[in-house]
């Protein structure tokens, strides 16, 4: 695509019940590998991919989200004064300067496809990405949606990011049937959302990456509940289908799915064998961690 992403949508409202009692007063979206929150991971990645408009679909209960993006001047004062350059830079570029955060809210829990709706007054006609913070994706050069973004061929098409999924998962995601090819890129042929493992096309997942045309919006407006009684983007993009060009992207990167406890554990000690001064730490201790009692 020639023109950049500019737009980014965080789906941000859910509860996250497999984090309670935790989730009571701390946003899922909140929650650390090591020092920064899973949030500030997906908003990297969106500025990386171009993002000047971040856009925050929240809920009543998600204030801490719009909270750790606004300035905080005492905290900053204080560093100031005390010399802190490190840590002032770090608390100061969580977003970078030109970049503008939006908050939607989305007053009922009606789906991702109804949450990706609620950023239509601030998208518009646009090609826009969604990321899902959950999935935390790590790569050491181009992040997972500057991939898919340099990649889409056109304003019109949509690009969603994919990975095989053991079979007997199928249920757990959106569920691609995509041409077959050696490439990163694959058309789409049919997506449907969490099929039992015996109606599934395929073990392709959907991971939460999309590049989506402005297009999306009007069919998210006649989309009806789906899967789990919920209004699914899925079955947005299977309508996107009808008439237009959607691509299954394998993006290059490794993803945890930060959704659940296994996944933070896995980011946590990712990040921590990549940090010189966490290494050594992280091996000793899941090495004493596996002795016997
Ligand atoms: C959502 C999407 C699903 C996708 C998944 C990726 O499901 O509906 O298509 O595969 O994210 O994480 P959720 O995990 O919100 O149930």
């Amino acid at each position: 695509m020639n023109a950049p992403l500019r737009k980014v949508v965080f789906p941000v409202a859910g509860l996250g019940t497999r984090f309670l009692p935790a989730s009571k007063v701390v946003a899922k979206e909140m929650l650390p590998v090591l020092d920064k929150p899973l949030i500030q991971y997906a908003v990297d990645e969106a500025v990386d991919a171009g993002a000047d408009t971040l856009v925050f679909i929240t809920s009543r209960y998600k204030h801490s989200i719009a909270d750790y993006f606004d300035t905080a001047y005492e905290l900053e004062q204080k560093l100031e004064r005390s010399g802190k350059k490190e840590l002032l830079a770090a608390v100061r570029n969580v977003v970078p300067k030109h970049v503008r955060c939006v908050y939607v809210t989305q007053s009922e829990a009606l789906g991702l496809g109804h949450a990706v709706l609620c950023a239509k007054p601030v998208v518009g006609d646009e090609p826009f990405g969604v990321i899902l913070p959950d999935d935390l994706i790590w790569n050491r050069n181009v992040g997972a949606l500057r991939q898919m973004a340099q990649f889409a061929p056109s304003r019109d098409a949509g690009v969603i990011a994919v990975e095989e999924v053991p079979h007997d998962e199928t249920h757990k995601y959106g569920i691609v049937d995509a041409e077959k090819t050696d490439g990163r890129a694959a058309r789409v042929r049919h997506v449907v959302e969490k099929p039992k493992p015996e109606v599934a096309p395929s073990n392709l997942a959907i991971v939460g990456r999309y590049v989506l045309p402005g297009k999306i919006f009007e069919l998210l407006e006649k989309t009806t509940p789906g899967a789990g009684g919920e209004i699914q983007l899925t079955d947005a993009i299977a309508a996107l289908l009808r008439d237009g060009d959607v691509y299954a992207y394998r993006f290059d990167g490794t993803r945890f799915d930060c959704g659940g406890k296994a996944g933070l554990v896995r980011a946590t000690l990712h990040f921590a064998m990549r940090d010189p001064a966490l290494a050594d730490i992280a091996r000793a201790a899941v090495a004493e961690a596996a002795q016997p009692n």
